[in-house]
């Protein structure tokens, strides 16, 4: 639904508030904040191809990948904009192995943080879409003490809000509380994210599948056999599904959320894990996707309820329109029955 006047994410974080019983504004400070980490990352990411910003730092982080500057830059934007704020009493990024404690002359709150600072850095140095994701938690450690890393693994389910921030051809915040998605979008010319995009709803069936199929060979036959599905598939339109694939988990997940479809990120005979970090990528994009009615999925399991057990594991990810994700379960328990018949029929003979 398009909006009609002029609404600012801050007036449109508090009014929200206002109506649960126990609004204290500090939830509506806590997102202030946030965008206004979102206004000072953008900056710098619009700035990346005119300042000597670009190039690695030389330093790999803590999944072994090349970190360039622009990952740190937005960590530390992120991190001195929350800091002073009194709401969090712990936070945990993409890049950085342990929890972030709170400096000892800040006050320490009930919520935790947790965020992915830049996604999709390799698109970086080629003007190409990236983002960042966050992830909000009530803590269930006592109040009043550091947080403690129990805080940070908490099921997906247990999010208060989740958001990310595009860096496309504008910038734009997208957020939900659970209920509704709200996407704002950002006017450079006065610095503010104005609501563009109220009650954010995912199609319950798309036409765009996005996915590395450079890892075709790696990939478990019933995803093969999902995938030459689609593209065998004659469509409402009498077309096949469409490819697209930025390489951006933000910018590809924001596509599929506006026009409907599917992303995934797989596990594999490289990574049986999949890619893609459950606490800073899958757990936020599944609240978005599933508050906007649609699904996400392991393959096999909701996302949201998967008991994390260390910070940064990663989990394999199907989201996106509701049908969809269904079909591609569909496939994938098919191939595990096929398995097991077989084996069965083999211990038979
Ligand atoms: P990040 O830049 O935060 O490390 O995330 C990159 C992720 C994600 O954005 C994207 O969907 C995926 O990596 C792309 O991976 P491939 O290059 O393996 O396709
Ligand atoms: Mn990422
Ligand atoms: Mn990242």
């Amino acid at each position: 639904m398009k909006p009609t006047g002029y609404m600012t994410i801050q007036r449109h974080i508090l009014e929200g508030e206002s109506q649960h019983p126990e609004a204290t504004g500090e939830f509506s400070s806590l997102l202030t904040d946030l965008a206004l980490a979102a206004k000072i990352i953008s900056l710098e990411v619009n700035k990346a191809g005119l300042v000597d910003i670009l190039g690695l730092t030389g330093n790999k982080n803590v999944h072994g990948e090349k970190v360039k500057k622009l990952d740190m830059f937005a960590h530390e934007t992120l991190l001195k904009s929350m800091e002073y704020g009194g709401h969090f009493c712990v936070m945990a990024s993409e890049e950085e192995q342990d929890i972030i404690h709170i400096p000892e002359q800040h006050q320490i709150g009930k919520y935790v943080l947790l965020f992915d600072p830049l996604d999709g850095s390799s698109n970086i140095d080629v003007n190409v879409s990236i983002g960042t994701i966050f992830s909000i938690y009530k803590r269930v450690s006592p109040d009043g003490q550091p947080g403690t890393l129990e805080d940070c693994l908490q099921k997906g389910t247990e999010q208060v809000a989740a958001g990310y921030v595009l860096y496309g051809s504008s910038t734009m915040m997208v957020y939900t509380t659970g209920e509704d998605v709200y996407g704002f979008t950002l006017d450079p010319a006065f610095g503010e994210f104005l609501l563009s995009h109220e009650k954010i709803q995912i199609p319950k069936k798309g036409n765009i599948y996005s996915l590395n199929e450079g890892n075709y060979k790696y990939w478990r036959p019933g995803l093969k056999r999902y995938i030459k599905y689609l593209q065998d598939v004659e469509d409402l339109n009498g077309q096949p599904y469409s490819a697209r694939y930025i390489g951006s988990l933000v910018a590809d997940i924001h596509r599929n959320l506006m026009y409907g479809g599917i992303f995934i990120y797989p596990a594999d005979k490289r990574r049986p894990t999949g890619k893609l970090r459950l606490m800073y990528e899958c757990n936020p994009m599944a609240m978005i996707v599933e508050a906007a009615g649609g699904r996400a999925s392991d393959g096999m399991n909701r996302i949201l309820e998967i008991q994390p057990e260390s910070l940064h594991q990663s989990e394999p990810l199907y989201i996106g329109s509701e049908h969809d994700v269904t079909l591609v379960e569909k496939f994938l328990r098919e191939e595990e029955e096929l398995i097991r018949f077989t084996e069965e029929a083999k211990s038979q003979s």
